[in-house]
């Protein structure tokens, strides 16, 4: 396994979570530099947005939501550089870890039909498919 530490995260890493999500998000204009920064403004979410870091760069990230039942995962990437060393998998541990002692009791997340492939990394961690059609409207702007 890669060496890696987890920490919460802090503008200090606005960079490298930028050069990690237009790698591993690059047809996701969501990701933007906007939703890092405003995400990590909001107090609610210190704990729930953290990185994994090799030395000084920052090779995975994860965010995770919880509405006071069901928590959310998003923002899930690990660089190429470190796939398949389990560090996805650490990280998710990790939101679960941090979700449950917030007594929440299951975790969901969405994948992108055009990601399909994905599936079995969540798969060996335990998650299975829900039937569910998903919507959304972009509301800012909208009347
Ligand atoms: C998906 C992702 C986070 C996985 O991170 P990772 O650190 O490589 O994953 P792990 O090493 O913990 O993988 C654990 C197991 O999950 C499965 N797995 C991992 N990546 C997989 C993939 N792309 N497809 C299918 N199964 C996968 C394997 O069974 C793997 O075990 P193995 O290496 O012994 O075969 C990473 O590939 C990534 O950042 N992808 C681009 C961004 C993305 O699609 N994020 C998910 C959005 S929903």
């Amino acid at each position: 396994m890669a060496a890696f530490r987890i920490v919460n995260y802090s503008t200090e890493h606005f960079e490298g979570v930028r050069a990690l999500w237009r790698e591993a998000f690059p047809d996701n204009p969501r990701w933007s530099p906007g939703e890092i920064a405003a995400t990590a403004r909001l107090p609610a979410w210190s704990d729930l947005f953290f990185i994994a870091q090799d030395a000084d760069e920052v090779v995975g990230s994860i965010m995770a939501g919880f509405d006071g039942h069901q928590g959310w995962l998003y923002a899930m990437a690990v660089m190429r550089s470190h796939r398949r060393q389990r560090l996805g998998s650490a990280l998710v541990k990790e939101a679960e870890a941090r979700l449950g002692s917030m007594g929440c009791v299951k975790c969901g997340l969405q994948i992108g039909l055009a990601n399909a492939g994905v599936v079995g990394f969540y798969a060996s961690l335990g998650y299975a498919i829900e039937e569910c059609i998903s919507m959304e409207k972009d509301i800012a702007g909208s009347s």
